[in-house]
């Protein structure tokens, strides 16, 4: 049985989501809601052009909500409004899969994983990371233990002032979180993947626009022999390349991810070598993986609401502790 998807948001990531489904087995896009006439009309602004004849069109939420022809509706919203619209398509039966970070605040968070066990319908978050080639391998390295425990971590990502958004919802700290919520998390939710959950936070922030940060670093702690770090920033100069890259040494060998996303391990004795990785990108890995779960009928073991709720804790304690200056125990 093929899914039907109804996308809601069509902006930078509806519109990579569409793209994406083209690959998915399993799932076809059969309907868009977009409050914008533009993006209804398939302009896209910076990211293009998308042809949507054959798609169901709908202006309103709630009309794409109620539409009897629809399995799984994917929530690419502003972040501010994930969870209302999860909650909502959950409680008419439809599954949802959402863009990360799962909400505004981890008690919004709350109430979507509240939704989805009331509604008996899946719930999936896509934090495209934990699917990513590159970082996937790197945790199957470590995991496998083959080159001893990690002694230190490090990642990194980095960009230019994100100048797309809605409204610019991404620059309003009540919508997005600014880009401790928005693009450090991806790697807030790496390192919970990769290391578990860590005791406490400490992190130093710089910002730009109000009532938030939009450039933080962060140490996590998960006791004395082990120094994991993550940094995020996106208010760089327009054109500045985007980054995400990362440094693991464990104790035979350190493995680095560059900036044109080439994994290589450097082993304690013998040459370095470049790692292969499964081609494709995590935006499409991610999306197969919910479709494969939901024709399983169950939940994912890669995200769980659960965890995703804790990724959106971890920066509000580090958020906190930006704020105090003082190190911050996490509260799952
Ligand atoms: N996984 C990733 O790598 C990644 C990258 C970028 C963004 N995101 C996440 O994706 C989500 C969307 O971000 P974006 O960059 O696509 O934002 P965007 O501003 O490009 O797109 C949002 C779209 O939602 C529409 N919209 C707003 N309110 C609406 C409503 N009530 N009903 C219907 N449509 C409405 C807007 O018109 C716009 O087209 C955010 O949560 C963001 O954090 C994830």
């Amino acid at each position: 049985m093929t899914l039907r998807v109804g996308i809601i948001g069509l902006g930078c990531m509806g519109n990579c989501h569409m793209g994406a489904y083209e690959k998915v087995k399993g799932a076809r896009v059969v309907a868009v809601c977009d409050i914008d006439e533009k993006k209804r009309q398939g302009d896209i602004g910076v990211f293009g052009k998308r042809d949507l004849s054959g798609l169901r069109i709908y202006d309103k939420a709630k009309e794409i909500l109620a539409d009897p022809a629809i399995d799984v509706i994917d929530v690419c919203l502003p972040t501010h409004l994930h969870a209302e619209l999860s909650c909502a398509a959950l409680a008419v039966g439809k599954h949802v899969i959402c863009e990360k970070p799962m909400a505004r605040t981890s008690d919004e968070c709350k109430k979507m994983v509240q939704a989805a066990k009331r509604s008996g319908k899946q719930l999936f978050l896509a934090h495209c990371i934990r699917f990513w080639p590159h970082y996937a391998k790197a945790r199957e390295i470590v995991l496998s233990g083959e080159y001893g425990a990690v002694r230190s971590a490090r990642f990194f990502r980095v960009g230019s002032k994100p100048t797309w958004s809605w409204n610019n919802w991404l620059h309003t700290a009540k919508c997005s979180g600014l880009a401790a919520l928005d693009l450090h998390i991806h790697d807030v939710d790496f390192v919970q993947y990769l290391f578990g959950k860590p005791k406490a936070v400490r992190s130093t922030g710089m910002s730009v626009s109000p009532g938030g940060y939009d450039h933080i670093v962060t140490t996590y702690d998960y006791g004395k022999d082990k120094l994991v770090m993550a940094e995020g920033a996106w208010e760089y100069a327009p054109g500045f390349p985007f980054g995400m890259t990362f440094s693991i040494m464990m104790e035979r060998a350190s493995l680095d991810l560059d900036k044109t996303l080439t994994l290589t391990l450097y082993p304690e004795k013998g040459k370095s070598r470049a790692v292969r990785v499964p081609k494709g990108d995590g935006y499409t890995h991610e999306l197969q993986h919910f479709v494969n779960c939901l024709a399983k009928g169950q939940g994912s073991d890669i995200v769980t609401p659960e965890s995703a709720l804790q990724s959106v804790q971890l920066v509000e304690a580090e958020i906190e502790s930006a704020k105090s200056g003082k190190p911050v125990a996490v509260r799952y």
